[in-house]
């Protein structure tokens, strides 16, 4: 099997070798700190080992409720948000047939997600969708707490329970959580649904080898066996026992810490598949939540090309010198569309008669890159060389690791999140949650 490969020839007008090779120590002593469980956050690590040691009797035991769940169930909806339901969604979406719920004909349930805002619309429109439909609900929420999924599971348990009754609506909702804490875990023990625990030492955003990620990505008919063998192939690659030059996640890491100092305040990922859409969102989150702290790190950003560059790529050819892109490209594409020849040739387009799209979006890919390093823009490639549940599960634990290490050498705690608290505070004030009557007529007064 093939590894992806990090490609760094296009930063290297702008940052020297010579600087990135010197981050090898830092890398190394980051890992070394990861490993040894010395750094900050040190209790959230959880997440380091899980593809060498996830048993395969844990991954059947996932696939046969998945089975239960796909033989019961047109539509599965996944409640959660953040860490607690972005990683499926990527993982979802960059491995699903883009038209898939549209087919009459399926082999899996169509998946919907909930419990990640609080949109009035949405969740009308949601249980319409859902009224006479054989559903079940994935209920995932670490905290068990968190007031948007739990929202959204109070209406969808409802309506299941009126739509097929309280003993069969048990059946059909799964909760992922707490092994001992939070509502959740309260509620799943009082109802009686099937669980699956979230361990205490991995944050919802490095959790995608848990049944957070794992449970949904089966549910969609996806192969998790091959997904965890990526991982760990990955997990070996970016081991202490790897030189820097070989360890993806240490030359990443490093690029980005070094192109940041050199003023390089945002890095975009980009994707030349729409299916990638999610895999840069959970990203973002990733990195977003591990490094802006502090009053530092690199803000994540994300386009999906070509099609951003009929709106965004104005600004990132000519805009502030302040970004950097990470692209994300599939060796060849999984399915051949080859372009037909036309008598008429009215479009002009004949001259790519013949070939296959895919060779096209390559060179839009080619000529954007060589165009986006004459503007200014440093670039970094990852080589992904299949779109698959092997690759796709390389990739997410590269990126996991290179996020810690990265953290490290910003000097920040990439495990923690006390900023997300502030927002929490001021709704619950402002919608006068009991616990928080100081805090109520505090924020009332700001009014
Ligand atoms: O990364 C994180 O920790 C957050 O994004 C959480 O996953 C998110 O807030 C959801 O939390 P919970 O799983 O407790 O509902």
């Amino acid at each position: 099997m093939e590894t992806i490969k990090l490609n760094i020839d296009k930063t290297l007008g702008f940052v020297s070798k010579e600087k990135i090779n010197a981050y090898a120590t830092q890398t190394a002593a980051a890992n070394k700190m990861l490993h040894d469980a010395t750094g900050k956050g040190n209790d959230f690590l959880g997440w380091l080992n899980l593809p060498s040691s996830i048993t395969s009797e844990f991954l059947n035991d996932i696939q046969a409720t998945a089975n239960f769940l796909r033989s019961k169930c047109e539509v599965v909806v996944i409640a959660g948000i953040g860490g607690s339901y972005l990683a499926a969604k990527s993982v979802i979406e960059a491995l699903s047939n883009s038209f898939d719920w549209l087919q009459k004909e399926r082999t899996s349930p169509v998946i919907v997600y909930a419990g990640h805002n609080i949109s009035e619309d949405y969740l009308a429109e949601l249980t319409d969708f859902l009224k006479g439909k054989a559903f079940g609900i994935i209920n995932i929420s670490k905290s068990g707490t968190t007031t948007e999924t739990a929202l959204a599971f109070r209406l969808l348990k409802t309506m299941l329970e009126n739509q097929v009754g309280k003993a069969e609506a048990k059946n059909r909702i799964v909760a992922v959580t707490d092994a001992e804490r939070g509502a959740l875990r309260t509620l799943a023990n009082l109802e009686g649904y099937k669980t699956y625990v979230i361990p205490d030492n991995v944050g919802g955003r490095y959790s995608v080898l848990t049944p957070v990620g794992l449970l949904p990505i089966a549910v969609a008919g996806h192969d998790i066996h091959q997904f965890v063998a990526g991982a760990l192939a990955m997990e070996s690659i970016c081991g202490l026992n790897t030189p820097f030059e070989a360890n993806p996640a240490a030359v990443y890491a490093a690029t980005r810490n070094e192109l940041y100092k050199s003023g390089k305040k945002i890095e975009i990922l980009v994707n030349y598949h729409p299916k990638l859409h999610f895999i840069a969102e959970w990203w973002k989150q990733l990195y977003g939540e591990s490094e802006g702290k502090d009053n530092l790190g690199i803000f994540p950003a994300a386009v999906d090309l070509t099609t951003d560059l009929h709106s965004m790529g104005q600004w990132i050819q000519e805009g502030e010198r302040i970004i950097f892109e990470t692209v994300l490209t599939i060796g060849s594409a999984n399915r051949e569309v080859v372009i037909p020849s036309d008598e008429a040739n009215l479009d002009g387009l004949n001259f790519l008669a013949g070939k296959r799209v895919d060779y096209v979006n390559k060179m839009a890919e080619l000529g954007t890159q060589i165009a986006h390093v004459d503007g200014n823009v440093p670039n970094l490639k990852i080589e992904i060389p299949a779109l698959n549940e092997y690759y796709i599960g390389q990739l997410l634990y590269m990126f996991e690791k290179a996020c810690g290490i990265s953290g490290y050498v910003l000097g920040v705690n990439p495990f923690d999140q006390p900023g997300v608290e502030a927002y929490k505070k001021n709704m619950f004030a402002l919608l006068e949650k009991p616990g928080f009557e100081k805090e109520t007529e505090a924020i009332k007064a700001r009014l």
